[in-house]
């Protein structure tokens, strides 16, 4: 085994570091290797073939560092993606390592979240289209409705430092309307986007109260307790040196300011070309 094998984390850009902050406070004692793919940010609205090779060229990349498991911190590439690296990709290239994304955690667990059984989705545009979200939850609770709402505007509201500002009240309201009118009968709404508990106090706002707010970050850490409970063989794998290390596609200085809003404290990060 290499020495130093941290757990990959991968993201389009900065979201995933919400998803990190979960994991670690969950799981301090392993090394964690983040990457950041912002020069090629957002991937919301891209292209299945486009989020795909984005995130092979992320996962071959975390590979050569010495991951030998990653989590795709990203809920676009979880969704668009992650099947098919698992299926194709991965038999050829790395066998004995895994890729991980965030929707299943989620999904597992949505149905013991619901009394009315029916539950709300908002995401990217590319999330929602790919209709992840309501495959898997079928798989695990045939009988939960789900209804998806798409956000384009959040992403780019959220890297603009306009979480909390008085213009994105007209937007995070619109579609938060639109989801609970479409299906009056939700009561849990999963944030399905790394970007959207930046949002959380605005989207509570603008929901009825009885209604629950499903943030990722900690299911998808529990989820992964539990798996490493399950996979020994890929928790020994991971190597215990308590180091946190941050890539980006970008240039350091782009990823450094906004990280701190995603991560609750300030990084510094090293820059990385795709070759
Ligand atoms: N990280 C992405 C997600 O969770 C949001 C940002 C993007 O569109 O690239 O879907």
């Amino acid at each position: 085994m290499d020495t130093f094998s941290p757990i990959g984390i991968f993201d389009s850009g900065f979201g995933g570091l919400t998803v990190l902050r979960e994991i670690e406070r969950l799981l301090p004692m392993y090394d964690y290797l983040y990457l950041g793919d912002n020069a090629r940010a957002p991937y919301g609205n891209r292209s299945f073939e486009t989020i795909h090779a984005y995130t092979l060229e992320a996962v071959e990349w975390l590979f050569r560092r010495g991951c030998h498991l990653i989590i795709l911190a990203c809920n676009t590439a979880s969704a668009k993606a992650l099947r098919t690296l698992q299926q194709n990709n991965l038999p050829r290239i790395a066998p004995d390592r895994r890729v991980l994304g965030v929707l299943r955690p989620v999904t597992e667990r949505i149905g013991t979240m619901t009394l009315s059984g029916h539950i709300g989705i908002l995401g990217t545009v590319g999330t929602v289209e790919s209709r992840s979200y309501v495959i898997e939850i079928e798989k695990y609770f045939p009988k939960v409705v789900v209804t998806q709402e798409a956000c384009p505007m959040w992403v780019p509201l959220v890297e603009n430092g306009e979480a909390d500002g008085k213009g994105a009240d007209y937007f995070v309201r619109q579609h938060v309307e639109r989801l609970c009118n479409a299906d009056p009968l939700i009561d849990a709404v999963v944030l399905g986007c790394t970007h959207y508990p930046l949002l959380e106090r605005k989207i509570r706002r603008f929901l009825d109260r009885r209604i629950a707010v499903v943030s990722q970050g900690a299911i998808v850490a529990e989820s992964l307790e539990r798996y490493f409970s399950r996979h020994p063989d890929i928790e020994r794998r991971c190597s215990r040196g308590g180091e946190r290390m941050f890539y980006t596609s970008e240039k350091a200085r782009i990823f450094e300011g906004p990280a701190a809003l995603f991560y609750g404290r300030e990084i510094r990060c090293r820059e990385m070309r795709f070759s």
